[in-house]
């Protein structure tokens, strides 16, 4: 994998920079409370994993974050900028900056997966075709969907399709990288190879991720800080070790492997 150029200084990333914080966000659809004051915040280059039983407004946070839901109160910042504030071309540029797996793989299903893996690239860049396909084989090589490319996302897996979903999630670059649930669905070794991937994509190109996950071995290994929601908010965190460590009955249910 080539190195993209590190989009903050090393002195600027030393220094406690807050790059997404949620203030007190309330949501609700209908009569449905989902968001119920969830708050958090997340520095520049950390992993903060979020756990939470189904339907508890994991995938609603997220879609906060890239400002896909506007929240009905409470602040939604991201590198300062309260992100339902934002006009067209601001949320543009947000988006452009953010890679976000979605939990469905969300893959055009006319196009190859060459073609989904190579689409942020054609809607947002101004790279020659030579350059695209580079890009685009080197991150579907990754995600080992080489003899995959060609075919359409009716013919693959559930599991290859949430890998070329990463594949295009990571094909920009992102500085900030959303991860809806992306080893649901893999066997246990090619979860495993995508909690690497996480993990090397953290490292090397110091990008700001959340990640949502049911499973406890993703939370370890990519997660600096995590997070269990529950009823719309945090009802606790910490350092995986912290965690660990954590007597709260849903904290055992999730970690301990209880129930
Ligand atoms: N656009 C929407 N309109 C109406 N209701 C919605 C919308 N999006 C989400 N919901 C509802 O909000 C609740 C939380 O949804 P969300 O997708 O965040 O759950 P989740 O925590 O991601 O669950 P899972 O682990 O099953 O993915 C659910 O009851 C869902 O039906
Ligand atoms: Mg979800």
């Amino acid at each position: 994998m080539t190195l993209p150029h590190p989009t903050t200084s090393i002195g600027q990333t030393e220094e406690k920079r807050i790059v997404i914080k949620l203030t007190d966000v309330w949501k609700s659809f209908g009569k449905l409370d989902v968001l119920q004051g969830m708050s958090f915040e997340v520095e520049a280059g950390q992993t903060y994993v979020i756990m939470g039983g189904s339907g508890v407004g994991k995938s609603v946070t997220l879609k906060h974050i890239i400002g896909l839901l506007k929240p009905d109160r409470g602040g939604v910042l991201v590198d300062g900028q309260h992100v339902p504030n934002l006009d067209k071309q601001e949320l543009m540029a947000l988006r452009r900056k953010t890679g976000y797996l979605f939990q469905s793989g969300a893959l055009v299903s006319w196009l190859t997966v060459f073609e989904n893996v190579a689409l942020p690239l054609r809607e947002h860049g101004h790279l020659t075709e030579g350059e695209i396909r580079e890009r685009v084989l080197e991150r579907i090589h990754l995600v080992e969907l080489e003899h995959a490319a060609d075919q359409l996302p009716a013919s693959i897996s559930g599991g290859m399709k949430k890998r070329a979903g990463l594949a295009r999630t990571l094909v920009t670059q992102p500085e900030i990288v959303l991860y809806d649930e992306p080893n649901a669905g893999l066997d246990p070794i090619m979860s495993e190879t995508i909690n690497r991937l996480i993990l090397s994509v953290q490292d090397r190109y110091r990008v700001t991720s959340v990640v949502v996950t049911h499973k406890i071995a993703c939370a370890y290994t990519t997660g600096d800080v995590l997070a269990l929601i529950d009823k719309g908010k945090v009802v606790a965190q910490g350092t995986p070790n912290e965690m660990q460590r954590s007597t709260h009955p849903l904290v055992r249910r999730f970690l301990g492997g209880i129930d």
